[in-house]
């Protein structure tokens, strides 16, 4: 099994300090517009699924994916804080698979945060996100500079493009790694 952020460590993620070099509204409200069906994949206790939801308003969804029943139900929670609740599904999918094929071809976007390194196989997930996606949706792939090489994340980029995903536009987040990919 690959090494999977214990759930814990959730707790450090969704820290408001983070907010000083990563800022979710800042890093994402380019991306996403009101309305919009969205997925946060390996959204922990929800750093980026909040905003996210704040964002699509009260129209929109965001399906937040993670394998941990620890993570989701903390995100539950603060789900219910933010009152965002109703814009958020969690969904617990299993170590090799999102299991979201209900969803195929209506993803506007998705983000997969500091999670790729993380997946057992990471060809197969990309491809279950390109057959989420609707043509012309976009996700954006962010991984951590210190966890994760340049050469790594270039590897994981190139998976992308064979699966069919296109590169386009630069993004720049601080200590990260970012791709923007495009079906
Ligand atoms: C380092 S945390 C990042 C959380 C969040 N994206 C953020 O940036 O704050 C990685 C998350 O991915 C989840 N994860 C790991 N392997 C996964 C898999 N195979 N499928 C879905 N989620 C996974 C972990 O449970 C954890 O919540």
């Amino acid at each position: 099994m690959a090494h999977v952020c214990p759930w814990w460590m959730g707790y450090f993620l969704i820290n408001p300090l983070r907010k000083l070099f990563q800022n979710p509204h800042k890093i994402l409200s380019p991306h996403i517009k009101r309305g919009i069906t969205a997925v946060d994949v390996g959204s922990g206790m929800g750093y980026f699924t909040i905003p996210m939801a704040q964002l699509v308003g009260d129209n929109g969804r965001i399906i937040a994916v993670d394998l941990q029943e620890k993570m989701l139900a903390r995100l539950n929670k603060r789900a219910c804080k933010y009152k965002v609740d109703n814009q958020i599904l969690a969904h617990l999918c299993s170590e090799n698979s999102l299991d979201l094929d209900n969803y195929n071809g209506k993803i506007d976007f998705a983000l997969a945060f500091a999670v790729m390194h993380e997946l057992p196989d990471q060809k197969k997930t990309l491809q279950e996100l390109y057959d989420l996606l609707k043509d012309g949706g976009r996700i954006l792939l962010a991984e951590p500079v210190g966890h994760v090489s340049s050469k790594e994340f270039a590897n994981t980029a190139d998976l992308a493009c064979q699966i069919g995903f296109k590169k386009v536009e630069k993004s720049v987040i601080k200590r990260s790694h970012v791709v923007m990919l495009a079906k």
